[in-house]
């Protein structure tokens, strides 16, 4: 299959790109190259036959046109997203630029080709978003496809509208979409600016290691490259109009993460005196700081049969591994604008 990939050379869309490439698939990467895009990422695979890259900014509508003519593609994997939520709280705009018109246009440019070709019934517009739409859970419960949005920080309430966008582009034109809502991602290639990389560098750099409010904000951490394993079986075999939650069963706190990332740390490259756990300090918390994610997988175990293949400690273990081996990689990364430092305290 030829897949039009957006944000091919950020986080998730550089581990869709690897494992699509790795089975055979071609894909076209469409990526504005934002400061949190690496084309490092996508090294692997960007000399092969069956590699595209495309430097498009999806706020340009008529840029896109001419991508899905030249190209062709059987189905689009839409991962194209402002991403951090600090920065969404000092600058809103860009959100709302890229994840609602960015959609709004990719939708648009999908429709106009898609109908050009007839309307094929195989052709898929795949949308990747968050589960952080549903708003913020309580000690108790999870949600599932049918939570109400609730959407509190202006990256989720961007993500939110672009769903709705993508919903409304398949019961109003008939565009043959598919939609996941995804916990959080942890793993290689993740930029230095998020929770995970943030622990492993400063603890490395022998710098404080920030910790939001108490650290007992509960995420539902998943290994990047079982979401991109998710994401191509919901492409190939998700219903049409059907949204998938995609999370991996691995409640933690933010604390008990950070305190497993340092045990490994302190197994792997022990300091010279005391434990990287010395290093934790903690902070002001993040403004309107969601209490609790929790993904229930039921529908796409179920439907599809799809399972993580590994447990929170063992991806975090892999991870660990990787950024000790490819520290010219984060090193690189380190002097882009904002990078290190306390961002979204504006509000
Ligand atoms: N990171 C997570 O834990 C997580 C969880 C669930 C869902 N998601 C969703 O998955 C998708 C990818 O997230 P990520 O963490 O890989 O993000 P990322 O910030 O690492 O990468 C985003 C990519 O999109 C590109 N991009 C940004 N604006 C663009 C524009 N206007 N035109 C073209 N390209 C543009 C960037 O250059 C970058 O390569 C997003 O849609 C995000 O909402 C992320």
């Amino acid at each position: 299959m030829k897949i039009l990939v957006t944000g091919g050379a950020g986080f998730i869309g550089s581990a869709v790109v690897r494992l699509a490439a790795s089975r055979g698939h071609e894909i076209v990467n469409c990526d504005a190259l934002t400061y949190a895009a690496c084309l490092d990422n996508v090294a692997e695979v960007s000399g092969s036959e069956s590699y595209a890259f495309e430097h498009v900014d999806i706020r340009d509508r008529a840029a896109l046109d001419p991508v899905f003519e030249r190209h062709k593609p059987d189905a689009v994997m839409h991962l194209a997203a402002e991403s951090h939520v600090d920065r969404s709280i000092d600058g809103p705009s860009d959100f709302i630029e890229t994840n609602i018109t960015g959609t709004f246009n990719m939708l648009e440019a999908a429709r106009s080709y898609w109908t050009k070709a007839g309307k094929p019934e195989t052709f898929r517009f795949h949308h990747i978003s968050t589960d952080e739409v549903y708003g913020s859970l309580g000690a108790e419960g999870m949600f599932t496809e049918e939570t109400p949005y609730d959407p509190r920080s202006p990256y989720s309430a961007s993500k939110a509208a672009s769903d709705h966008l993508v919903n409304a582009w398949h019961e109003t034109f008939g565009l043959p979409v598919v939609l996941t809502n995804c916990s959080n991602n942890y793993g290689p290639f993740h930029f230095p600016e998020k929770l995970v990389p943030v622990v492993i560098l400063n603890a490395l750099a022998g710098k404080d290691i920030p910790i939001y409010g108490k650290g007992d904000n509960i995420r539902d951490w998943l290994y990047v490259e079982d979401h991109a394993d998710a994401l191509l079986l919901v492409l190939e075999k998700g219903k049409l109009g059907h949204s998938y939650n995609i999370g991996g069963e691995n409640e933690r706190t933010n604390l008990q993460l950070v305190e497993t990332l340092l045990a490994i740390l302190d197994e792997k490259r022990p300091k010279a005196e005391g434990s990287y756990k010395d290093q934790i300090t903690f902070v002001a918390d993040r403004p309107g700081h969601d209490q609790r994610y929790a993904i229930d997988p039921t529908r796409i175990r179920e439907e599809l049969g799809w399972r993580p293949s590994v447990t929170v400690e063992e991806g975090l273990e892999k991870t660990v591994q990787w950024y000790l081996d490819n520290e010219t990689w984060w090193r690189a990364l380190q002097d882009r604008k904002g990078v290190g430092e306390r961002l979204g305290t504006k509000a």
